[in-house]
């Protein structure tokens, strides 16, 4: 595996690959690597001749009073699991070279971020597609493969990459949980051990809504009510948002639909944790998110 640093370099490698008939996949990650990252290197090994990593925690992307400097950082642990997955290239830039001056210029998601996580986190989703815009520019890759557990993100970046002709495919994989249900994430980190043992009442309030749409609810406020019931038997858990949107324009529908995305986001103590489930997804519903 190569590390590479130096985003001009990065590139010089790209290009030799592709130069030498090699198709190349990107994993965009901000570190701090879990069994998810490792699910979507996995998927992309079986599509291309090469396997990108990135590893870059983005401060476009932090708001001012969020936790960028908390966010946890282990490189030494990053490397050795993403080499163990057959990762060929990873890169690792500093913020000096991705932003050696301020990020004037940026990728703006509009309407896109009007709702879920773009209505809490203003600025948020600029920072990812500029981040994510640099990184296409820099690696050139054929694949990019994204968490669904991030859906917002996923439809943000793939409307991005219609609307600016950018000629990727972009691969987004299922939620990897935890046995109990939590989503994988990197924040689950700040959770005290209290904290981790009331976390999975947030996938708990969403399968809830799944069967109730299984069994034939469309009507988004019972499908919330439904979701609610175990989540606010927690009190330690703070919902921000709990919503049913449209998988492409990310508006909140009044009647779910099969694809339709139930999307929740809540405090408990340090953390910040996101899930989302497509209603009707196992029963023949494509998961479209954003296509
Ligand atoms: O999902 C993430 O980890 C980040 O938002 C991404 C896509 C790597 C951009 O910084």
């Amino acid at each position: 595996m190569i590390e590479i640093a130096d985003p001009d370099a990065m590139r010089t490698w790209s290009r030799a690959e592709r130069k030498s008939g090699r198709t190349i996949a990107l994993v965009p990650t901000m570190g701090s690597l879990h069994e998810g990252h490792l699910r979507l290197i996995d998927r992309v090994r079986e599509r291309v001749d090469r396997v990108v990593v990135s590893i870059f925690v983005n401060p476009l992307q932090f708001g001012s009073t969020e936790d960028l400097g908390a966010y946890p950082r282990d490189l030494d642990r990053d490397r050795a699991a993403a080499l163990g997955r057959g990762t060929d290239g990873l890169f690792v830039p500093t913020a000096e070279v991705m932003y050696p001056a301020p990020a004037v210029v940026r990728v703006v998601p509009g309407s896109l971020a009007d709702s879920l996580c773009g209505a809490q986190r203003p600025g948020h989703f600029e920072g990812v597609l500029t981040v994510v815009m640099k990184l296409f520019n820099i690696v050139e890759p054929n694949l990019a493969s994204f968490g669904r557990k991030d859906a917002q993100q996923a439809v943000v970046i793939r409307r991005m990459v219609t609307d600016l002709n950018l000629p990727i495919e972009i691969d987004v994989a299922p939620t990897v949980r935890e046995r109990d249900g939590l989503a994988m994430s990197s924040r689950n980190a700040y959770l005290s051990e209290a904290e981790r043992r009331v976390a999975p009442a947030l996938a708990r309030g969403l399968d809830a809504a799944h069967e109730a749409f299984l069994g034939g609810e469309r009507a988004v406020d019972r499908l919330v009510a439904a979701a609610r019931a175990p989540i606010d038997s927690e009190p330690a858990l703070e919902l921000e948002y709990l919503e049913v949107v449209d998988p492409v324009s990310l508006a909140p529908v009044e009647t779910a639909e099969a694809a339709s995305i139930m999307a929740v986001a809540a405090r408990i103590g340090a953390a910040r944790l996101i899930d989302n489930i497509i209603l009707g997804e196992g029963t023949g519903a494509d998961p479209r998110v954003g296509q």
